[in-house]
């Protein structure tokens, strides 16, 4: 059976929720849960995702990996709904969004949307039994005059939220099962907000500050320090500030 949709008013977190129905039940493939708030939202590296109702969309995509998906091309999920979510703006607005590597949607140079992947991996046999990919849109459909100095909101007067979800899970699902992944990848990168310009990132401790030079089919970003020198990060490693 294939797809399947819950409906929130309020819940902690819809990739909390996903988690808990994982252990309880018998989940279809690509089941969706969307939350029209929610109470403890969750950011990556332990951050809270503010989910106030009204101001925003919450859901969280389960889906069951084939034998043959490898657990380091997590980076690659994300970037498959990072396009997907800007595929969706682009189609039911005329917003332009752009991509932040790895997985913060901006527009007009603010943050309006995060996605936190998640799976249950069994690192003995390598093998992903289900991933969880959470997505939050700011989105209001009147207009909040700035939600805060970081924090945007992308803000359509005429769109109905279930028409965005329906177009972000619609591309989402030709992203994972349909497209392949040159095409994801260009379409990532003609949306980058990074590619060209200079990062500043840690590593094991140590700052470097490089140029942002490509995306790998991995998805991982490739940057190019001012000697030369040549580095591919991946998400789980680093993190980086500025643009
Ligand atoms: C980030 O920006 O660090 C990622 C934010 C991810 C937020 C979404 S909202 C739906 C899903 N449920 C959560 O608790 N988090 C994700």
């Amino acid at each position: 059976k294939e797809s399947d949709v819950r409906v929130y008013e309020t819940i902690d977190s819809t990739n909390t929720e996903a988690k808990r129905l994982l252990n309880s039940e018998n989940l279809s493939n690509f089941t969706v849960l969307v939350s029209d708030e929610q109470t403890a939202g969750r950011g990556r590296r332990g951050k809270t995702f503010k989910s106030p109702k009204g101001t925003g969309v919450y859901f969280s995509i389960v889906f069951f990996p084939k034998e043959d998906f490898s657990y380091n091309s997590f980076d690659l999920v994300t970037i498959k709904a990072a396009v997907s979510i800007v595929k969706a703006i682009e189609k039911t607005t005329d917003k332009k969004p752009e991509i932040k590597w790895v997985n913060d949607i901006f527009l007009n140079h603010k943050k309006i949307c995060g996605i936190l992947t998640e799976a249950d991996i069994d690192f003995e046999s390598k093998k992903v039994h289900s991933i969880v990919t959470g997505i939050g849109i700011n989105f209001t459909t009147e207009f909040i005059d700035e939600l805060s100095p970081i924090a945007g909101s992308l803000y359509a007067e005429n769109l109905l939220r279930s028409e965005l979800v329906a177009e972000v899970i619609n591309e989402f699902y030709k992203a994972l099962y349909y497209k392949p992944d040159e095409e994801i990848l260009s379409e990532y990168k003609s949306h980058s907000l990074l590619l060209g310009r200079y990062v500043n990132f840690e590593l094991n401790g140590t700052k470097y500050e490089a140029i942002a030079k490509d995306i790998n089919e991995k998805g991982n970003l490739i940057v190019q320090t001012d000697d030369s020198k040549l580095m591919t990060l991946s998400s789980g490693e680093v993190s980086v500030r500025g643009q």
